[in-house]
């Protein structure tokens, strides 16, 4: 009988778990080897698959703009080192797909055959599949905290424009000290926090507080312009 084991699942809020890895682009250590930046950590299921290839294209063709947001990228799967290059080589030399081609995959694709990655970080989710990893993204910040996990079953691929807001919306709530509402994006009226005193919350309702909207005592916003973000967050 399978033997019921404990799987651990880093969470919100947590240092990101240790790891040094072989990839792609030599050894990494993680996460200590991207302290000031963001760091997106994703696993997919295996090499040469179709929605593995169509992510790892659009992941690359989007990293520099990710890098314009202080953000890098760390792949992997449990594949071996020669079986990422090989599907890395073909996906530069002969696929065409979406208008995007002769991509070339420059972030660190991490070689986990041994699963201990994965499974540190919960990427091995049996009910899914007990062979391969899902597809995971871990949202690690510039002091090696985890801020966001979203996982994604096999057959799903990944939406990047949502990689990239949730990204731009944690960057923002840091640096403005604000919260983002339902589908925000740069340019849409952010979430102030809670008034501190009665006093303050009344004056907020009561329209005294300048550029604060509040739609009850709980749920007030205020502009920030997109070009304030873009100015704090995206380097040229
Ligand atoms: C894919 O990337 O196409 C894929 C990988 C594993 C299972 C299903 C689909």
């Amino acid at each position: 009988m399978e033997e019921n084991k404990t799987i651990a699942m880093p969470r919100i809020g947590e240092k990101a778990p240790e790891f040094k890895a072989v990839t792609t682009q030599g050894e990494i250590n993680f996460p200590s080897d991207y302290t000031g930046n963001w760091v997106i950590l994703f696993s997919h299921p295996a090499d040469f698959t179709p929605v593995c290839t169509s992510e790892f294209m659009t992941f690359a063709s989007l990293e520099e703009k990710f890098g314009k947001a202080n953000c890098k990228l760390v792949g992997l799967s449990v594949d071996g080192l020669y079986s990422h290059i090989a599907w890395l080589r073909t996906i530069k030399d002969k696929i065409e797909y979406k208008g995007m081609k002769d991509i070339e995959v420059k972030f660190p694709l991490i070689e986990d055959i041994t699963m201990d990655v994965a499974n540190k970080y919960g990427m091995i989710q049996p009910g899914e599949s007990s062979t391969k990893a899902v597809r995971a993204v871990f949202y690690v910040d510039p002091k090696g905290i985890i801020r966001a996990i979203i996982y994604y079953p096999l057959s799903l691929g990944r939406n990047f424009d949502e990689l990239y807001r949730a990204l731009i919306a944690m960057q923002t709530a840091d640096e403005f000290e604000i919260a983002t509402p339902a589908d925000w994006r740069p340019g849409d009226d952010v979430i102030v926090p809670p008034a501190g005193s009665c006093g303050v919350a009344k004056d907020r309702m009561d329209g005294k507080e300048e550029n604060v909207k509040c739609y009850d005592w709980f749920f007030c916003t205020k502009p920030i312009p997109e070009a304030t973000i873009t100015k704090k967050l995206i380097k040229k």
